[in-house]
């Protein structure tokens, strides 16, 4: 079983720094499919999803190296298969083989996604959009099965804007007759790095990164090229850490923009920090007021960064209320904040945080992968020794997390037995 085991109570100090963005690099690597040429890719995270996409894309025939953080790709072999459960359910983001198999063989097979279970995460938008664009779906067998003569574009107006969605019309439409506009698209930083590598790759996208994205099919797509953004929720929860317990600590490699939603709110605790380029000076403040936070769409709260910053609630003074507005099921961390020792009241996704509180060191799990970054700094945080179980999730989202923390002071070990 795979465990961390912290000590809790020291300080960071140094820097730490961040890696590629874990919600591009996802995307990326199934876009490049969109292409028989040859595509490289820098700033690639060494994270668990990496490789179960890489192992998929290798299924298809891809020829993938990664090396010292860029992946090289030729794709002039690659052939349309089914994609079974055993890569499918690996993680959510398989979704995108639908939209760059879909849009390039009109032809796609692929098991159900998977992912965290942190709501019930349906896919309908992705679908109801598939079908504007002229694909036919049947699901047989835990499959979506997807046909059509040719990719029409079309206007499609989402309910919600989805970010899986967004991307998937993009690869979708590509390659497509005529132009395709989203209307209400998702704005995640994410959605324009992944419209910059097809833009590389020949494709013709204005607006990704607003609200109205405009796709103008092309007939064919050739080499392409991209560097992977920042992680901002990678950022978010180290700058987090800094405000509990830097002393003389350093983010490096973050773009301020990406990140307003937490640095203000972070301030309106008490918290100081000194913004130098993509550097973030952060150290530990004390007197920290609680604030309430309301998770919502880019460039709202994250709500990838809402459940560490519920435990950063837990030191502030006074009531915090936190509400995740996004999925249904993204409070599971809480009965293990309190049993270390929070004082959390939580109804559906609402949690009225009471602080501060003394958190102490407990056996407690990672039920999402977000949720083991809150655990994360909750022993980071609390005295004595902290043991997180089922830290897969983790991994599968922050890159080499365990030496980038004790290279700064913290005292982590990793176990797997
Ligand atoms: C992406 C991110 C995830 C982040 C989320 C919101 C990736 C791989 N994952 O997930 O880390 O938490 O954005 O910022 O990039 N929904 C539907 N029907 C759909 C699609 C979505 O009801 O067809 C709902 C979802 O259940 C959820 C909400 O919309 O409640 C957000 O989903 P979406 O923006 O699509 O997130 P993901 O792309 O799954």
């Amino acid at each position: 079983m795979k465990r961390l085991i912290i000590k809790g109570g020291n300080l960071l100090n140094g820097t730490v720094k961040i890696s590629g963005a874990k919600n591009s690099i996802v995307a990326l690597l199934p876009a490049s499919m969109l292409t028989r040429g040859k595509c490289v890719i820098h700033n690639v995270p060494d994270i668990s999803d990496v490789h179960i996409l890489i192992d998929t894309m290798r299924f298809l025939g891809s020829k993938v190296e990664f090396n010292n953080g860029t992946i090289t790709i030729d794709n002039s072999n690659i052939v349309n298969k089914k994609i079974d459960a055993e890569y499918a359910t690996k993680l959510r983001a398989s979704y995108y083989f639908m939209g760059s198999l879909l849009g390039k063989y009109h032809h796609a097979e692929i098991a159900y996604p998977g992912g965290c279970i942190i709501g019930s995460r349906p896919i309908d938008i992705h679908l109801s959009s598939f079908r504007k664009l002229g694909a036919n779906i049947q699901e047989k067998d835990g499959h979506y099965i997807m046909d059509t003569d040719e990719i029409v574009g079309n206007e499609i107006f989402f309910d919600f804007p989805s970010v899986g969605a967004t991307i998937n019309v993009m690869l979708t439409a590509v390659l497509g007759k005529g132009t395709t506009k989203i209307i209400n698209a998702a704005r995640e930083p994410e959605i324009k790095n992944v419209a910059d590598f097809l833009i590389s790759m020949g494709a013709n996208i204005e607006g990704a990164g607003s609200g109205i994205i405009t796709i103008n099919g092309v007939s064919e797509l050739h080499d392409g090229e991209i560097t992977v953004i920042p992680d901002r929720i990678e950022a978010g929860t180290y700058i987090i850490l800094g405000a509990l317990l830097g002393e003389d600590f350093t983010v490096e490699g973050i773009v301020e923009e990406h990140l307003y939603a937490l640095l203000l709110k972070l301030k309106d605790a008490g918290v100081t920090y000194k913004i130098d380029g993509n550097k973030i000076h952060i150290n530990k403040c004390d007197n920290l007021k609680g604030v309430n936070v309301k998770t919502g769409v880019y460039p709202g709260f994250p709500t990838d960064l809402g459940q560490p910053m519920s435990t950063f609630l837990t030191q502030c003074f006074g009531q915090s209320v936190f509400e995740e507005t996004i999925y249904e099921n993204r409070l599971r961390h809480i009965p293990h904040l309190n049993h270390m020792g929070a004082n959390i009241n939580s109804l559906s996704s609402k949690a009225v945080i009471i602080g501060p509180s003394e958190l102490v060191g407990k056996k407690v799990k990672a039920t999402d992968l977000r949720a083991g970054a809150a655990m994360l700094v909750a022993g980071m945080i609390a005295s004595g020794t902290t043991t997180i179980e089922n830290i897969e999730h983790i991994l599968r989202g922050y890159e080499n997390i365990v030496d980038k923390l004790n290279n700064v002071g913290a005292d982590i070990t990793y176990i797997d037995d």
